[in-house]
């Protein structure tokens, strides 16, 4: 708590005005909440100050000027370029930076906003900005539970808070491992377009089967997530055996169409070192075991 609430509604700073920063200085004066903004590059700021958004002339003058500091810039470099100047206005404020980076970089952040006197909290957001502020928006917290808590009615006008842990650097380890999740599925998509089109076969024809079949193949998902926690892969449905043939198949119509089969060799690898361990008939799921170097 600064000595500025005792005299004016709680404040949010915005440092970013980039696409992600506009929807979420959107969102904030959208709930009425009082905002400043800043952003390095003059007229990001044009239409948010037209809305009631209070321009700052420097990130340490947001800064100044606020309770909670909401940074959503390039990388975390530009964080720390941004809000080591900064430094002797942070103390009794609440840093929630949801600029996109490394475990280790959340980590490093969260140690010297906390030097400074700072509560942080770390964000991951799952949105874009269009859909910033609707119901299918959620965003990841980690960091000083405290802080997030009495922030969480203003938080919440970005979308649905999933706080996940102490540590600040949770949210990027959940981060990148949905985002690890992410980029397969859109390895499978280029696949299968670029398979589609060596018959002619656009790839807007294609993708309605494939997102129909995706969302139906995405609730096997936990119960794979079961058997992986608990090490026991006996299943009656999917074997390892069945999705090596398969994928095995699968491999060779794309090479006899003349494509690169660079992206999904590596998953028949995994397979393949699985059956050679004896788990032909263990279930697909065990393939993880592979990549944990384990067989
Ligand atoms: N867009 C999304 O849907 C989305 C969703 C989730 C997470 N994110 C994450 O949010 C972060 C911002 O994304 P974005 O889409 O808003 O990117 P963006 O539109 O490219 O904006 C980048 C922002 O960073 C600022 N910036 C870059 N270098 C700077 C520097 N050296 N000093 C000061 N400011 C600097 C830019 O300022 P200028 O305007 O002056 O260039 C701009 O405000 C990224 O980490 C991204 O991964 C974005």
């Amino acid at each position: 708590m600064n000595a500025n609430t005792t005299t004016r509604p709680l404040t949010i700073g915005v440092l970013g005005l980039g696409n992600l920063g506009r929807a979420l200085a959107g969102a904030f004066l959208d709930g009425g909440h009082r905002t400043t903004v800043w952003n390095r590059s003059q007229g990001k700021a044009d239409e948010l100050v037209a809305r009631g958004a209070h321009p700052a002339d420097s990130p340490t003058a947001a800064v100044a000027d606020a309770d909670l500091v909401v940074v959503a810039v390039l990388d975390y470099a530009t964080v720390r370029e941004l809000l080591l100047p900064a430094a002797g206005a942070l103390a009794g404020r609440t840093v929630v930076n949801l600029t996109t980076g490394t475990p280790a970089a959340a980590r490093e952040l969260a140690a010297w906003v906390t030097d400074q006197g700072a509560a942080y909290v770390d964000g991951a957001v799952y949105a874009v900005p269009q859909t910033v502020g609707t119901a299918s928006a959620f965003v990841l917290y980690s960091g000083d539970e405290a802080a997030y808590r009495t922030h969480r009615p203003v938080l919440d006008r970005l979308g649905e808070g999933v706080f996940v842990g102490a540590a600040p650097e949770l949210s990027s380890v959940y981060d990148t491992a949905v985002l690890s999740g992410m980029y397969g599925l859109f390895a499978g998509f280029f696949q299968a377009v670029a398979l589609a089109g060596t018959e002619g076969i656009a790839a807007s024809a294609v993708t309605p089967l494939l997102v129909r079949w995706l969302t139906s193949a995405a609730q096997a998902l936990p119960e794979f997530a079961g058997e992986i926690d608990r090490g026991e892969y006996a299943t009656t449905t999917s074997t390892l055996e069945i999705n090596q043939m398969g994928l095995r198949d699968i491999l060779a119509t794309t090479e006899a169409q003349g494509l690169s089969t660079d992206l999904l060799s590596p998953l028949l690898r995994l397979f393949d070192d699985q059956v050679a361990a004896g788990h032909a008939s263990s279930s697909l799921s065990r393939a993880v075991e592979s990549l944990r170097g384990a067989h």
